[in-house]
């Protein structure tokens, strides 16, 4: 650990009560805060050649991470954010750039300042966990060369110090990175103290991995993910998703999230897809998990930007890949770049399919609801924006269907504080 024994150390050993602090969100009270041109951005996909799915994990991260920092920041003084499995891990940059730890390095300083600035007192925290001597060595000598953030970096397994690490934080809002490279070393159980505390989770879920061994044959194998889903009977639940519908790859998915969603308690979880740059497959799924809808909402739209990197970036490494292979620049595909790219735009109508469902179920079942409810439930689902659900909302004001109370004057688009009240009996909301 940095700067002596921290106050982590010290509670973990009792020496130190752990901290208080205020209790409750007030996320909804949050308005936008101005994300400023001149803050610095991670490296260019070019920097990520053959790791592009890292570059669009990187990119996810860092632009999530500066919203929740700057909205929790400009309400309290205090904010943790804690990165599990922190490398620095096939890093091609001499500075690190090209790593989850100095990019969030990078953004915490920034929004710091820039508060600062608007005269507010910012102390974000950076609590960073590796296991790898070689690894850790490198961490600790990068962060300890940075003067003006609060930064603990310890060295061991990152399950080992979960609890310290959750005493430490206490009731502090938290936002918890996990990024393993497989599917151990985070068990359920052991995740439990941090899916307690207020704040969010950012958990890299390794898809293509687990799905390899999912359906295998060796019942130990099987026995292996009891503890990432930390239940016994996971693969009952995984197959009641499936009977339900649900593709294999969903439903895998979905266990997950739910699991996350009872042992942490939490109001929303949801999931967005990183693709494998060559092909349409899944790599993994960053799942997150947050008490307040409002996070949902920020989530979506981060999402918005970084599918539209995913698929631009995806689309150059195709092209590249084409021109490595042949030698020659395929003219055609250049015009592909401002095309669609059919699956993804198939599968975002999917989505949109469903959440435009799932929200006549919701009116159908909801005499009145707060729309920030029907905002959280719906965004909810990958790919869905607010502006879709306001675009369903008003057809169905359109349609004499519902009608959003709290609408004055010339108002149109509804907003967290309106009700959206249903004015047809059940069956008559049809789809
Ligand atoms: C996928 S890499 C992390 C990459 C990093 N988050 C990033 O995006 O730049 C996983 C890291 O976790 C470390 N690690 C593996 N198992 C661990 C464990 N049980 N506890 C802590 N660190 C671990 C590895 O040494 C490796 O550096």
């Amino acid at each position: 650990m940095r700067r002596g024994k921290g106050p982590l150390l010290l509670q973990a050993m009792g020496r130190l009560p752990p901290k208080g602090g205020r209790t409750g969100t007030r996320w909804a009270e949050m308005g936008r805060v101005p994300i400023s041109a001149h803050f610095r951005r991670m490296k260019s996909p070019q920097a990520y050649r053959g790791n592009e799915q890292t570059y669009v994990k990187h990119f996810f991260l860092e632009r999530y991470l500066e919203r929740v920092a700057y909205i929790i920041l400009s309400n309290w003084p205090k904010f943790v954010y804690v990165d599990g499995f922190s490398g620095p891990w096939k890093s091609r940059d001499e500075q690190f750039k090209d790593t989850s730890f100095i990019i969030a390095i990078d953004k915490l300083r920034e929004v710091k300042a820039a508060l600062r600035q608007a005269g507010k007192a910012a102390s974000p925290r950076c609590i960073f966990i590796e296991k790898n001597p070689e690894s850790f060595a490198e961490l600790q000598s990068v962060v300890s060369r940075i003067p003006d953030l609060d930064i603990a970096a310890l060295q061991g397994e990152f399950r080992d110090l979960i609890p310290a690490i959750a005493g430490e934080i206490g009731r502090q809002f938290s936002f918890v990175f996990i990024d393993p490279t497989g599917w151990t070393g985070f068990d359920m159980h052991n995740l439990d103290p941090l899916l307690k505390l207020r704040g969010e989770v950012l958990i890299n879920f390794m898809f293509d991995h687990i799905n390899r061994f999912v359906e295998h044959p060796n019942p130990k194998t099987a026995e292996g993910f009891n503890s990432l889903f930390g239940h016994p009977n996971w693969y009952d639940l995984y197959t009641d998703h499936i009977d339900k519908g649900l593709s294999r790859e969903d439903a895998i998915v979905a266990v997950y999230m739910d699991r996350l969603r009872q042992v942490g308690g939490f109001a929303h979880v949801t999931c967005t897809r990183i693709k494998k740059p060559l092909s349409e497959r899944s790599y993994f799924y960053l799942i997150y998990a947050t008490r307040h809808w409002k996070g949902i909402l920020e989530f979506r739209k981060v999402e918005q930007r970084a599918a539209d990197e995913q698929e631009s970036v995806f689309g150059a490494t195709r092209r590249l890949r084409k021109v490595a292979q042949t030698g020659q620049e395929d003219l055609f595909a250049r015009a592909d770049v401002s095309e669609p790219n059919l699956p993804f735009e198939q599968q975002r109508s999917l989505k949109q399919s469903l959440a435009r469902s799932l929200l006549f179920s919701i009116i159908r079942e909801n005499h009145e609801i707060a729309y920030e409810s029907v905002l959280g439930k719906v965004l909810e689902i990958p790919l869905v924006s607010v502006q879709d659900l306001n675009g369903w909302l008003a057809e169905l004001r359109k349609a004499g269907a519902i009608e959003i109370v709290g609408l004055v004057g010339r108002e149109r688009v509804p907003k967290p504080g309106h009700v959206v009240r249903s004015l047809r009996t059940q069956d008559n909301i049809a789809e």
